[in-house]
Parts: C-alpha cells; structure tokens; sequence
C-alpha cells in the first residue's frame, strides 16, 4: 500500500489531488502538508504544517508517518515569481533540493510537476517537441529547467525514483490559482457565471496549451503507476490536452452564455510571459512511454465548469 506525503497540498492542484489520492489509496495514506491551514483540513485527513525551505521540517513529518512517496507541489508560480524572483528561487529550488534529499535519505519516490514555462523564446512554438531548447528568460522557466535537471541527476546519480510532467495551464474550480499566466482561462468562467463579460490580460491570438484538472490528477496518477522499464524520459513529460487562446475560450462559452462578452486589457508583464512559452506542445513521449491521454476538449470542459461553477455560486445558467 503507497503512503504519500503531498507538499503544497492547499494549493491550486494539490486540494484535488489529495482528494483524489485519499479516495484511491485511503485517508490516513495521504498526508497533506502546507506552509498555510485551512479550516476543515484536518477532518479529511493527516495534514502537518510544513515550509519546504525547512529540509528537517519535511524530513521529520516524512519519517514520522513513514512515507514511501513524496508529490512536491509547493512552489512560486510564474507571474509571482517575476514579482519576487529571489522569494521564488529560494522556494522553487530551496523546496526541491530539501524535497530531493528527504527522498534519497528516506527512499522514497517522487513526483514534482515542471510547466510549459520550462520553454522559452528560442524553443519551436508549434507542437513543441519533448527534448528541444530550453532557454527560458523567467526567474519560473529558470527554476523549472534547473528543476527538471536536478530531478534527473537525483535519478541517475543516487537511483530515486522521480518522475514529473510538463503541466500546462490547468483549469479547475475547487481552489483558485495561484499566480501564473494562464490564470486568465480559469478567470474566464469565474466572470461568465457572475457578469456574462470578461476583462483578458492576455491578448487576442496569442495560445497557449490548458488542461481541464481531471485530466491532470489522471495523468500524474498514471506516470507514478507506469513500469519503471517502460520509461525513456523522466523529467518531465510534455503532456497537453488543449491550445487556445481567449477567444477560443469565449467561443466556446457563448455555446451556453450567448451574450457573453470578451474584451482586453492587455498585462505586459503576463503577455511577456505569455508570449515567451509554446503556442501548442507535443505529448507523443508521454502517450507511447505511460500512455497518456486526456479525456477533455476545450468544449466539455467549459460545459462542465459553467455548469460547476454555478453551483458554487448558486447560480441557475
Ligand atoms: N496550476 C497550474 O496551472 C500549473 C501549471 C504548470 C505547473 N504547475 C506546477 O504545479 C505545482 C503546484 O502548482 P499549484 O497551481 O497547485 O500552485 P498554487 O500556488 O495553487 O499552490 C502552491 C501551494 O504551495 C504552498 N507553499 C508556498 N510556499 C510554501 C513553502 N515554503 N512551504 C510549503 N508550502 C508552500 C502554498 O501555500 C500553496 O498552497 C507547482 O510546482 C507549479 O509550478 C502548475
């Protein structure tokens, strides 16, 4: 029976997934850690306070309920960490290498998710292949290329078992986002329910790759179960499951909200970003290695967050 540590488990991805792994591997196999408490946390669940940039902190909690797996989600996400980029090395690397050492010293498995931030200027933007460029200029892509590099060395050089994906921007309606750039494309749906409009940051034409968080949970899931010899590559997998822009996003919710309304107000500094990574990645390494496959399109996403959304805000569509 696995026993996992989750890091950063308030945040965006890891309130879902410690759900999904409490269902799947039973509630006292999942322990939920953040530098932060919500109340009504601890009913599901073990969850410990825990900050990353404290390595005997993590190591403590991990021996303590004698974890065979650690999912590494705490971190700095984009667009705060070009407000902070000294705050964000020290978590994004500081976490890691701490969350890499308790691994080695305790054994244990390990997933951390990079992003399609790893990407940069000089990579191909069109159906951006597994192993390309990696010259990044944000302080989020640096961290994540570093990252990506630190997860393979642990892997080679001491014989951890890590495993990662490159995420892209993920859509979900339990917890907010929590800072990055295509934030926008969760925004979106948040404003349809309650205003029928929506103000983008980011501009007309300008793609990106998204998934629906359903198909997230899966495909960690999935890549943690893989056979070892099956896999080629480690850190980290591409894996998309839609490209679009703000427009694609109105289109689609005008199929239910007629009179929706898109308009912009473009953000610089996110545009930057924006303008910096993939329009559309290629996950062919992820579907022939750990079969990889999402279930979700741009459509059947935005049926099932209209519909989720309302309900959270008690709205009939
Ligand atoms: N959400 C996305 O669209 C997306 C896309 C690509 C990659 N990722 C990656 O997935 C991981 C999780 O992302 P997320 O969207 O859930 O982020 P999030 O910002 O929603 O959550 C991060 C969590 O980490 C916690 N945290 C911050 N500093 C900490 C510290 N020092 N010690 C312990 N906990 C700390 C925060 O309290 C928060 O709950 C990150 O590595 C991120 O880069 C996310």
């Amino acid at each position: 029976m696995k026993k996992i540590l989750v890091t950063g488990a308030l945040g965006q991805i890891g309130s879902e997934l410690t759900s999904k792994l409490r269902e799947i591997y039973g509630s006292d196999n999942v322990i939920g850690t953040d530098i932060r408490k919500i109340d009504g946390q601890q009913e599901q669940g073990p969850f410990e306070l825990v900050d990353v940039t404290d390595g005997k902190q993590l190591f403590d909690i991990a021996k303590r309920y004698e974890v065979d797996t650690i999912m590494h989600l705490a971190a700095l996400l984009s667009a705060k960490a070009e407000s902070f980029p000294k705050v964000a090395w020290d978590i994004n690397m500081g976490g890691l290498v701490n969350a890499l050492e308790v691994s080695k010293n305790l054994d244990l498995q390990f997933f951390t998710p990079s992003s399609i931030g790893a990407f940069g200027p000089t990579t191909p933007k069109d159906q951006t292949p597994q192993d390309t460029f990696q010259r990044p200029t944000t302080m989020y892509g640096v961290n994540k290329v570093a990252g990506e590099l630190l997860c393979d060395y642990y892997y080679h050089r001491f014989n951890i078992d890590t495993r990662g994906v490159r995420f892209p921007g993920l859509i979900s309606y339990v917890a907010p986002p929590g800072g990055g750039t295509t934030d926008y494309a969760v925004e979106i749906y948040y404003e349809a329910i309650k205003h029928n409009a929506y103000e983008s940051y980011i501009a007309e034409g300008t793609y990106m790759d998204m998934m629906y968080m359903p198909d997230a949970l899966n495909a960690i899931i999935k890549l943690m179960e893989a056979d070892p010899s099956r896999l080629v590559h480690r850190n980290a997998f591409n894996i998309s499951a839609i490209s679009a822009q703000p427009g694609d996003f109105a289109n689609a919710i005008r199929k239910h909200l007629p009179d929706f309304k898109l308009s912009y107000k473009v953000d610089p500094v996110r545009q930057q970003i924006a303008e910096s990574w993939p329009n559309s990645i290629d996950s062919a390494a992820a579907a022939n290695e750990w079969g990889f496959k999402a279930d979700y399109d741009i459509d059947r996403m935005t049926k099932e967050m209209l519909e989720k959304v309302s309900t959270k805000f008690n709205v009939k569509q």
